[in-house]
């Protein structure tokens, strides 16, 4: 038996685990605690996880407030965390060629997101179980950091640029939020995209294609990453729509929120250009019934003047599981595209750790993923 497989028997074997758990709603500071739970059995066509890396999202401080509450319903305590990387230990009693397509095995390398509405098994954990169809074989040339770094945000900016906006070649695109995690990947879908513009509110004016951005990989070591974008306006300074003013754009993709966003879109918009935002007009509010039914309600009437010939507003609400992962990592693969990791990270596995990347994450400071390393 090679030293790889006999590790996995020896893992296998393993009941519990370490795991960072939320106990309730309410302040990261008093909620987030290290524990240990029974090691979870795939069933079905999940497969056992054993986690290497995970990255931490707003979306699970978002969780942690109490925010999603109305939409969300999950029972105290769960594992926190959606992005993972890692290794299959163990594959479920369902699983089949058929619904194995691209045939994985115990020990392969691995990465995805457990989807925001399966909390029962966040990433912050030594193991997760998840769905086959949520993961994806992590290239030779990418890392385990590395790979944990971009599931949620690439296929967030992926869905919306590619799905719901229609991105393509010659495009002029405003992105709102060029250094968010999920706009720095934004950039690059453009360029791979050959988008004829690529603007970007940001106070970082290095994220424009001939001054280098210098990002923060993995352990404090700074690369030159030529990212594309081909303006850079300071949000705290400038205001977009009258920098851009008498330009018409195809797309906005707004990383950022508030409505005012969609209210100035016009100005700068073609037309029948496409406005997508993945955080809509309330940023910070909590989702209240009344809100998401206020929500539905003015997504029905912009998309009703988008039919009338307007522009088309779009919210990305709900993430498909594992859609563009692949093409994604292939183009890592292929060098089109460079993860971006916040400076401070990665962090240590444990109740402090955790509680440090919470507060980098609410800060809004970061420019790249918050990572921390179990493996
Ligand atoms: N709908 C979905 O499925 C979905 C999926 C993923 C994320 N999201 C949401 O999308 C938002 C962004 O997430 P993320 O992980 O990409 O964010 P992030 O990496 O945490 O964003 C942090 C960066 O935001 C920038 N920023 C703060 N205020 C800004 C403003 N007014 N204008 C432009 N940039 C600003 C700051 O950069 P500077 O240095 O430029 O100030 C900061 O470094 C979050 O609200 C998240 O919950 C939604």
């Amino acid at each position: 038996m090679t030293e790889e497989k006999k590790e996995i028997e020896e893992e296998k074997k393993e009941t519990v685990m370490q795991c960072i758990v939320q106990t309730d709603y309410g302040e990261y500071q008093s909620v987030l605690k290290k524990t240990t739970l029974p090691v979870p059995n795939p069933t079905g066509t999940q497969v056992l996880i054993k986690v290497h890396n995970t990255a931490l999202n707003p979306v699970d401080y978002k969780i942690t407030m109490g925010k999603l509450q109305t939409v969300l319903g999950m029972k105290h305590p769960f594992v926190i965390g959606r992005d993972f990387s890692g290794v299959i230990s163990e594959l479920g009693p369902k699983i089949t060629e058929r619904n194995n397509k691209e045939a994985f095995k115990i020990g392969d390398r691995v990465a995805g997101m457990v989807m925001p509405t399966d909390l029962n098994h966040g990433s912050f954990a030594e193991y997760l179980i998840t769905d086959i169809k949520n993961i994806v074989h992590i290239p030779q040339n990418m890392s385990f950091r590395e790979a944990c770094a971009l599931p949620l945000v690439a296929q967030t900016s992926y869905q919306s640029l590619f799905e719901k906006s229609n991105l393509k070649k010659g495009d002029k695109v405003l992105i709102l939020g060029g250094s968010t995690a999920t706009g720095l990947i934004g950039i690059q879908l453009c360029k791979i995209a050959e988008a004829s513009e690529i603007a970007v509110t940001s106070t970082q004016s290095d994220l424009c294609t001939y001054d280098h951005y210098s990002l923060c990989l993995f352990n404090y070591n700074l690369f030159d990453v030529d990212l594309g974008a081909t303006r850079v306006i300071n949000y705290k300074d400038q205001k977009w729509w009258e920098e851009l003013k008498g330009q018409k754009f195809d797309i906005i993709y707004d990383t950022v929120g508030g409505q005012q966003s969609w209210e100035k879109a016009g100005d700068i918009l073609k037309e029948k250009g496409i406005f997508t935002t993945i955080v809509g007009d309330a940023a910070a509010n909590k989702a209240t019934y009344s809100s998401v039914i206020g929500t539905g309600l003015s997504l029905v009437n912009r998309k009703f003047w988008s039919v009338c010939g307007y522009m088309d507003y779009n919210l990305l609400i709900k993430l498909h599981s594992n859609k563009g992962l692949r093409e994604i990592f292939t183009w890592f693969a292929e060098g089109k595209i460079s993860v971006l990791v916040d400076e401070s990270s990665p962090y240590e596995f444990s109740e402090e750790g955790a509680k440090a990347m919470y507060a980098k994450q609410i800060s809004q400071s970061c420019h790249g993923k918050l990572t921390t390393t179990l493996k």
